[in-house]
């Protein structure tokens, strides 16, 4: 079983993750946990290409979609196709709809050019299972900007920006509503935990 966490910045999505993955374990699952981008040695190589450029904002947006489908298809291949073949549960730190939320509809590229991109990079490999951490847009730049000091850098478009993220992983999300759960992360960080462990224990009970 493949499940993806997905969210907004700031939606608190990363530090879900020992705790749920701690809590599948015990409940006897053999589980790998990775994360995007990056998961493999090629793929850290490339999220820091990404991370970097993005900084100095020169990376063309073509070049960012781009690299972000190679270190997604490392991933497939080394990690997490393997892992499911050998049975295991995969638990993935976003994955592909991050492509179609932030390139998508956040960056405004065409959907189905992604589609075919990200289905390239992937092989057609589909979650079973998309938690969607949601928060207000606002909410959640403000959360990590209390993290990491950085509010002062969050103008007007950048709000618009993850407005749009949010709305798209709405529309996603809508589409294929036995994919996703959509799980409220305007709360005490326990609650969202207690939320996940339930929709993620159901989900593997009923197979
Ligand atoms: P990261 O530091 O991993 O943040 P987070 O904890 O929010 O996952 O940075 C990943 C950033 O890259 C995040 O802003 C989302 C973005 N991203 C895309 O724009 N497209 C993608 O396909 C992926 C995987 C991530």
């Amino acid at each position: 079983m493949f499940i993806t966490l997905e969210g907004p910045d700031g939606s608190g999505k990363t530090s879900q993750i020992p705790p749920l993955a701690e809590a599948l374990r015990a409940a006897g699952y053999d589980l790998l946990v990775t994360r995007e981008p990056g998961g493999t040695p090629i793929g850290d190589e490339v999220r820091q290409v990404i991370m970097d450029l993005k900084h100095k904002g020169q990376m063309h947006p073509t070049t960012e979609i781009l690299l972000f489908q190679a270190s997604r298809a490392q991933l497939v291949n080394e990690v997490i196709r393997p892992a499911l073949a050998a049975g295991k549960v995969v638990l993935c730190d976003r994955y592909a709809d991050s492509t179609l939320a932030y390139q998508g509809y956040g960056h405004q590229t065409d959907l189905d050019t992604l589609r075919r991109i990200v289905g390239f990079a992937t092989g057609g490999l589909t979650p079973d299972l998309t938690l969607l951490l949601d928060i207000e847009a606002e909410a959640g730049l403000r959360r990590r900007a209390s993290d990491s000091g950085q509010w002062n850098r969050m103008d007007a478009y950048q709000l618009e920006f993850h407005q749009r993220v949010r709305a798209g992983y709405h529309a996603l999300a809508a589409a294929e509503p036995g994919r996703w759960a959509v799980v409220n992360a305007d709360r005490a960080p326990e609650d969202i935990q207690a939320e996940l462990q339930r929709i993620v224990l159901e989900r593997l009970e009923g197979r």
